[in-house]
């Protein structure tokens, strides 16, 4: 099963940007373009080197989906609603395409590469120009090339563990960047179908990583997320033990004013990794730690590796060496087999942590993985009961949580306008929560002190504290 990480060679590199440049000069190339871009941070990221690419073959945005000559759907399969939505979304536009024939429509990103998706697509979805998967990204430019020399529809799906480096990248905001520091995951958490379509985890470099922070900061970065499915468990295969907190303490000394990360696996958070983000200077104090359940039955059925009081002590280690620190997870009910009362110990178990927000989802069953195997599905209607208790008792205590913040500072990183008052900003706090202070466009992309005053809507509102 195990297999190395494949680095994308110079050569290979080299040829794609002979292929966009081929692109680049074919008088019959699509002129503009348009992403669309679901499921998680991967995907937004992978987004923007597509967007590179595409722009780095002549190409320029399109308003809207229906008026693009080259329209990309960059898809997700975590749970069945994610994939029957971008199918549905992809089908609409075969309407338009009867309408602007010359119109290249492709499909690419997690849910291509999922077993049998690939055959699926050739044969039923035959106004699909172009599908490809996760693992070939950087090859588009060939792609389209393709389709452009020979009129066929492209079907190109391999199951390499690539890592490329050099891609262009297009990114959408000036003042943050995602930085990808792993690839992949090998957890196989039961229900999940994500190391099947992202394949075996491999952590980049850390020259590269360390190289592209410093640019990021160099072109005036303010913010940079590090991406990776697992990230605590970064630098398998890197000699030395270089890990996570090694990482960390490297990037924190580059005087990037902010540095946040996801996601966390609690069996690998470390004390180590605590203790260098309590000594740091630009590690944000915050912390997204998926618990997925409170029940040691389901966490042991979910192949998660940790108990509920092993969750318990990392999150009292974790607010001990960082009071205030921002909390949030992801909650998962009806898993296969889950009885009330092992749902009653997911709500005791998020009565208790009083999380700052939560992702909580109803199980998905997803083909190839442990879970959709298992017996005694939980009915749809039940969990439905389950999850609108488990969303109300949240909201309840997040409201609780987040009054600890009333009354004192904190810096935002404005993201934009509120959506509430066109002479109101917002912006994300140092502890991950959203926060809603006066000001104007002007203010974008700039971090503001603030002193937090109130709290509506799970938004904290606050004062201006630097005028
Ligand atoms: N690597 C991250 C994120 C994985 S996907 C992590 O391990 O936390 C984000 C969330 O989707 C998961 O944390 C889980 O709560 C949820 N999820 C994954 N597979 C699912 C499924 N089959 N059904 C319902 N929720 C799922
Ligand atoms: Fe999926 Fe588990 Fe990997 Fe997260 S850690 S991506 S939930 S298998
Ligand atoms: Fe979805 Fe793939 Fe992310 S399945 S959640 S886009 S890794």
């Amino acid at each position: 099963m195990k297999r190395e990480a494949v680095f994308v060679s110079e050569e290979e590199l080299n040829r794609q940007r002979a292929f966009a440049e081929a692109v680049r000069e074919n008088p019959d190339r699509p002129e503009s373009y348009y992403v669309v871009t679901y499921g998680c941070q991967m995907n937004a990221h992978d987004s923007e080197k597509i967007t590179g690419m595409l722009e780095d073959m002549g190409m320029k945005p399109a308003e809207k989906r229906e008026d693009a000559d080259f329209v990309i759907f960059n898809t997700c399969c975590i749970r069945e609603n994610a994939e029957r939505k971008a199918l549905g979304n992809v089908t609409w536009l075969k309407e338009v395409k009867k309408t602007r024939p010359k119109m290249i429509i492709a499909v690419c990103g997690c849910m291509v590469q999922e077993p049998g998706m690939a055959q699926r697509i050739f044969r039923k979805y035959g106004f699909i120009n172009l599908a490809f998967g996760t693992a070939n990204l950087h090859k588009l430019p060939e792609y389209l090339h393709r389709v452009l020399e020979t009129g066929l529809n492209v079907v190109q799906v391999e199951n390499q563990d690539v890592i490329a480096e050099e891609i262009p990248v297009r990114r959408l905001r000036y003042d943050f960047a995602y930085l990808t520091i792993m690839y992949g995951c090998d957890n196989f958490c039961s229900y999940c179908i994500v190391p099947y379509v992202r394949g075996r985890e491999r952590s980049r470099e850390p020259e590269a990583i360390l190289r592209e922070a410093r640019e990021l900061k160099e072109s005036g970065v303010r913010e940079i997320m590090l991406l990776g499915q697992n990230v605590n468990s970064y630098g398998k295969g890197i000699p030395g033990g270089f890990g996570f907190p090694e990482l960390l303490k490297e990037l924190d000394g580059l005087g990037i004013p902010r540095i946040r990360f996801m996601t966390s696996h609690p069996k690998d958070l470390s004390d180590r990794l605590i203790d260098v983000m309590a000594g740091s200077a630009h590690i944000l104090p915050q912390f997204h730690l998926p618990v997925q359940s409170g029940s040691n039955a389901i966490l042991e059925k979910m192949n998660r590796h940790y108990t509920r009081e092993q969750y318990l002590e990392r999150v009292r280690r974790l607010r001990e060496a960082i009071p205030g620190i921002g909390l949030s997870t992801d909650l998962i009910v009806g898993f296969p087999g889950e009885t009330e009362a092992q749902f009653e110990e997911t709500m005791d178990l998020v009565r208790e942590v009083g999380f700052d927000s939560a992702f909580t989802f109803i199980y998905s069953p997803r083909v190839g993985t442990k879970a959709a195997e298992m017996p005694d599905p939980v009915p749809e209607a039940i969990s439905s009961v389950r999850i609108q208790k488990l969303i109300a008792l949240q909201e309840e205590r997040q409201q609780e949580a987040l009054q600890r913040f009333i009354g004192t500072e904190e810096e935002i990183l404005v993201e934009g306008l509120s959506k509430r008052s066109s002479r109101a900003v917002s912006g994300r706090g140092t502890h991950g929560i959203s926060v809603t202070v006066d000001g104007t466009e002007a203010d974008i992309g700039e971090i503001l002190k603030c002193r937090i005053t109130g709290l509506k809507n799970n938004t904290l509102t606050g004062e201006r504290a630097d005028q």
